[in-house]
């Protein structure tokens, strides 16, 4: 896909060459704290997809994968609270060093219904990777992700696996959604 500006897209937040260099300063820290404990990063479909893609080849110690897949916003552009698992995982976590892979944490309903749900099948630890944090008030106060990659502010962005109405999600920057596409 082109880097030139989709036309549904206001301006650019993260450029490609800053995502890379945030997975990589991601995967460095996770590689140098888990070093011999050999995690499984669990991406939470759909929208981590792709983040965690560029951030377990960005980490260099051995580790594994899977995929869980939970809906939280439907096609609009709030969320909703509710958190439906689609997907569960198909690793057994008891006494593994989990890291969860999020691309965007926004009110932290999602992660703290995932965090209570993996706690309860009593992995070794559980730590969170943020591609992106929504500055946004009243977030679940207790979340506090152990790697973030950046904070965004509280305007629809979409790209980098974030998506409108399931659009947009292969651009390869985040970028503002102009507001005439959503209202
Ligand atoms: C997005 C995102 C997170 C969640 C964050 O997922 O991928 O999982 O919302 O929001 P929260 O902190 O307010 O819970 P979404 O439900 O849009 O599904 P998707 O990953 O399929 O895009």
């Amino acid at each position: 896909m082109s880097t030139e500006l989709h036309p549904n897209i206001e301006s650019i937040n993260i450029s490609k060459e800053e995502i890379e260099a945030i997975v990589a300063r991601m995967g460095k820290q996770i590689s140098a704290d888990y070093a011999n404990k050999n995690p499984l990063v669990i991406a939470v479909l759909r929208g981590a997809f792709i983040f965690t893609a560029d951030l377990v080849r960005a980490i260099t110690i051995p580790c594994s994968v899977d995929f869980m897949a939970v809906s939280s916003y439907g096609d609009g552009v709030k969320s909703s609270g509710v958190v439906r698992i689609v997907k569960d995982l198909d690793t057994k976590i008891e006494g593994r060093h989990v890291i969860i892979a999020e691309d965007i944490l926004d009110s932290g309903l999602t992660l703290s219904y995932l965090i209570d749900l993996l706690g309860a099948r009593k992995p070794a630890s559980i730590a969170v990777a943020a591609f992106a944090v929504k500055d946004v008030p009243g977030k679940v106060p207790a979340i506090k992700p152990a790697y973030v990659g950046t904070h965004v502010p509280n305007e629809f962005i979409v790209g980098y696996g974030l998506d409108f109405a399931e659009r947009y999600r292969n651009l390869p920057y985040v970028g503002i959604l102009k507001p005439e596409v959503y209202s």
